[in-house]
């Protein structure tokens, strides 16, 4: 049984005046917070100096009232150890009464509910995201991480932690991470961008978010890639705008078809560098055809980078933010693949004239980002271990995914329709007239975990097939990986590609 190591006051009231004895008053408070499981066996109970101290009453009363439930065994004291709930008592509530208050509030309909909280698809994980290992999508490999690095910088700012630290911070974020952000991404991404360009965010789901706000009315169109990043749709739901579903081919995202469907949609949200799923990268005048639109209908480009900083053929992909001349991109980064998704660190790069509106936004929201691993990371990524970091892991990846690649040759042959694997953590096989969930969710009872081609359309689904994540899929595991999947899949598929 857990033992709750600090003793928190419970929610105890006397009343001086009553005719009913202090000390009855307390032993029957405590009682009744026990058997109705609000204090529960092991947690640790306040000492009765330091109880009579927040109720403002004599100690007598109180130590007589912890003699009593000493006495009946609902306290026990240890030496050193102070006074707990005894652990011999039941851990559940074991007065009928909460429980009856459970069930009669669930039969009655709890709510109403804001419209916008039954979004339009669960967030629930599906079975295939719920493991860790063989081609699990958007996992990196933990193990990788340079915890000693890390740790020595956490202990540093500890050690030198002063007021500034503890006080509210800038709503944009701390100054040195957004200069250490701004002179990485002019360097290695073409982005323009100067340091009160960048706005610190929990990650690219609260940049999408705060973007909405600020950018987005109810009811605006989003042009959306067809398929796409599940979770996007979601934020665009919550703040009621309408996606709308635009195809994407070898060249992205594709523009046309995205102005015929809509041509005044009010924003876009994009991945041009490592499309996701499909992992293809924007073509030159793709990007010039969507910043023209953009100009033109007055509406605002938002641009995904969130894995592009492990390229494996050639460098990394310069932004489209880099060839906007007219301030209508929006620019969204992430550490989660860099580093680790836990870190909930990422950033904006906003247009100059945007900056106040967000700023202002962002304080109705969350006034800003908590400071500490700010700080962290703006001197990780100063003394060089970010960019060392990065090096690192893409070779390691470089090397699993070459290898997927090459068992996924050795079981499917050289047919099978591969897609996105020159950048990021995940590609895509094709195998057209699957039922690749069904695939997948009885693949997931075999710890491998497929991520159904499928379950990135929000409309008509046009392929078929897996995306498969190799980052936290090891060297050793990934050819008996591959095999797996083909056996999974089983002949029907297999013959198809011959
Ligand atoms: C397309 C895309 N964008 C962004 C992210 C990262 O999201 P976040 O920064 O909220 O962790 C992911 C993560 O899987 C992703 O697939």
């Amino acid at each position: 049984m857990r033992r709750v190591s600090s003793a928190i006051t419970p929610i105890i009231s006397v009343n001086r005046r009553a005719q009913k004895p202090l000390h009855r008053q307390i032993y029957e408070a405590y009682r009744a917070v026990i058997v109705g499981g609000m204090l529960r066996p092991g947690q640790r109970v306040p000492s009765t100096r330091g109880l009579a101290v927040e109720l403002g009453i004599s100690r007598i009363p109180v130590l007589s009232a912890y003699a009593q439930l000493l006495a009946e065994g609902y306290f026990e004291s240890r030496v050193g150890a102070g006074t707990a709930v005894s652990v011999s008592l039941p851990d559940q509530p074991v007065l009928p009464v909460s429980r009856e208050l459970y069930t009669s509030a669930s039969r009655r309909s709890i709510g109403p509910f804001a419209k916008r909280s039954l979004l339009p698809d669960s967030l629930e994980r599906a079975p295939w995201q719920r493991g860790w290992g063989a081609f699990a999508v958007g996992q990196v490999d933990f193990d990788q991480f340079p915890f000693s690095v890390w740790n020595s910088l956490v202990t540093r700012h500890c050690r030198s932690m002063g007021s500034s630290y503890l006080d509210y911070g800038s709503p944009m974020g701390l100054k040195e991470l957004r200069s250490a952000i701004a002179t990485y991404l002019r360097t290695s991404r073409g982005v323009r961008c100067e340091d009160e360009q960048i706005m610190i965010v929990s990650g690219s789901q609260q940049a999408l978010d705060i973007c909405a706000r600020v950018l987005l009315e109810s009811g605006s169109r989003v042009w959306m890639e067809e398929p796409g990043y599940r979770f996007a749709r979601s934020v665009f739901a919550l703040n009621r705008c309408r996606v709308v579903p635009v195809p994407v081919d070898q060249e992205g995202l594709n523009v046309a078809v995205g102005i015929k469907r809509c041509r005044d949609a009010r924003a876009v949200l994009v991945t041009p560098s490592h499309q996701y799923p499909l992992g293809f990268t924007m073509s030159a005048s793709r990007r010039l055809q969507l910043l023209d639109w953009a100009d033109r209908s007055r509406s605002w480009i938002l641009e995904d980078d969130y894995d592009s900083d492990y390229r494996y053929e050639n460098l990394p992909i310069s932004s489209l933010q880099g060839l906007d001349r007219n301030a209508r991109v929006v620019y969204i980064g992430t550490f989660s693949k860099v580093l680790f998704p836990s870190l909930r660190l990422g950033y904006l790069v906003l247009p100059r004239e945007l900056v106040e509106r967000f700023r202002a936004v962002r304080v109705g929201m969350d006034i800003g980002p908590a400071t500490f691993h700010q700080a962290v990371l703006a001197d990780f990524i100063r003394e060089g271990h970010f960019s060392r970091h990065i090096r690192r892991m893409r070779s390691l990846y470089r090397e699993r995914r070459n290898l997927l690649l090459g068992s996924l040759r050795a079981e499917f042959g050289s047919s099978l329709e591969v897609t996105g694997e020159q950048a990021g953590m995940h590609l895509c096989v094709v195998f057209q007239g699957i039922n690749d969930r069904e695939t997948a969710q009885n693949a997931a009872l075999t710890n491998l975990w497929l991520v159904p081609l499928s379950s990135s359309y929000a409309g008509k689904v046009s392929q078929r097939g897996f995306i498969l994540g190799f980052g936290s899929t090891r060297v050793e595991e990934m050819a008996s990986a591959v095999r797996k999947l083909r056996s999974t899949l089983g002949s029907v598929a297999v013959q198809k590609l011959r």
